[in-house]
Order: structure tokens, then C-alpha cells, then sequence
């Protein structure tokens, strides 16, 4: 299957301060951030590699250096703004694709209204960022959208993921890999995560 759960003990010691209810923006904001950056280690192992012969302080020396496709971030907006900095963090020259995307509240439908990738997107990984797979539906718009774009690699990071979300995307894009820092138990009728975060966003802007 192509999910990770990535459930390291750093992953889950913050993860659960994020689920306090009265958590900070401050703390919510820094948490979403080092959890971004646990999941980029993870998501990023299989990176190609090509070895070389630089000079050391005692001589020459053989290194590797990454080598192949380039690396595209891609975060849902907003919430997935909120895992950008942890994320270019570790990959400091990779190109930033803005997909704006919200939920129709009624329909639970994705309506986009803003998208700009980067160019060469065609010989990109994508690593898309939200903090919260739910319904899985803005994930499979934007999946669509940079598969049209020619993108052959996508992966996706996520800090909470709900099991329906995952069927979904899963068994329509089997090819794209997901890496979730938690599998929690079940959407509400209202496409929101138990027990989950709340509203991803408005806790990592402040809004409410
Ligand atoms: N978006 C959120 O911010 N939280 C959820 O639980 C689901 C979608």
C-alpha cells in the first residue's frame, strides 16, 4: 500500500500537544512546522543519489549528492502553507506550486481558485502539503490537476489522515504515495477529522 504512517515517538509527542484544545497559534503553528520537516525526512528516502570525488581537508574524498528529478512543493491552500517552512527546511531549492482549493462547505466538493506550479513540473517530484486528508477530495483535484500538468511523481504529506480520505485517494491513485504522522478514527458529518485538529487552518492563522 502506498500510505507511511509515519508514527515516530517525536511524531506523536507532538502531534498530541497539537490535539490540546487550547493550544496556542504560537505552538500549533511551530508543531505543524517540525512535523513537516519529520515527514519530508521520511518521504524523501528514496531520492536518488550519484557519488562523486570532492576535495577534503586530508585529500580527496568520494561524497553523494542528489541527483535526478527536482523537487516541487505543493501546499493546498491555505492550511498547507502551514507545513511549508518545515518543508523547505530540509530542501531549501525546491520550487513552490500555490494550489488554492476550498471546501464547499454544503457539497464537500473542492472548488479551485487559484493555481500556479512551477515550470518543468513535468520532470518534478510534487510533494503536496495539507495538514489534513479528510475527504479526500481536494487531495484527488489536486492530484488531477498536476497529473494534467504532465507530473509523473506525486506524493503527499499529511498530519492527520481519516480512514475514508485514504480509501478514496488510494483506490483512485494507487501510484501516489502518502505519508501520515496519524490514521485517525472517522469523518463527522461534517467532513471534519475525529478526533483531529479542528480546523487545520483557522488554528494555524489564528482565525478564530
Ligand atoms: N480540514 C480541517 O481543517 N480539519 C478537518 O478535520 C478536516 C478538514
Amino acid at each position: 500500500m502506498a500510505v507511511t504512517l509515519v508514527d515516530h515517538p517525536l511524531v506523536k509527542h507532538k502531534l498530541g500537544i497539537m490535539r490540546k484544545h487550547d493550544i496556542s497559534t504560537k505552538n500549533f503553528r511551530e508543531l505543524a512546522s517540525e512535523i513537516a520537516r519529520l515527514l519530508t525526512y521520511e518521504a524523501t528516502k528514496d531520492l536518488e543519489t550519484e557519488k562523486m570525488i570532492i576535495q577534503g581537508w586530508a585529500g580527496n574524498v568520494e561524497v553523494e549528492t542528489i541527483k535526478g528529478k527536482k523537487i516541487t512543493v505543493v501546499p493546498i491552500l491555505r492550511a498547507g502553507l502551514g507545513m511549508l517552512d518545515g518543508v523547505l527546511d530540509l530542501i531549501p531549492g525546491a520550487k513552490v506550486s500555490i494550489v488554492g482549493l476550498y471546501r464547499n462547505e454544503e457539497t464537500l466538493k473542492p472548488v479551485q481558485y487559484y493555481v500556479k506550479l512551477a515550470k518543468n513540473i513535468k520532470n518534478r517530484i510534487a510533494l503536496i502539503l495539507d495538514p489534513m486528508l479528510a475527504t479526500g477530495g481536494t487531495l484527488i483535484a489536486t492530484i488531477e490537476l498536476l497529473k494534467k500538468a504532465g507530473c509523473q511523481k506525486i506524493k503527499g504529506l499529511f498530519l492527520v489522515s481519516a480512514p475514508e480520505g485514504l480509501k478514496k485517494v488510494t483506490e483512485k491513485h494507487p501510484d501516489v504515495e502518502i505519508f501520515t504522522a496519524a490514521i485517525d478514527d472517522r469523518l463527522n458529518d461534517k467532513g471534519y477529522i475525529l478526533p483531529g485538529l479542528g480546523d487545520a487552518g483557522d488554528k494555524i492563522f489564528g482565525t478564530k
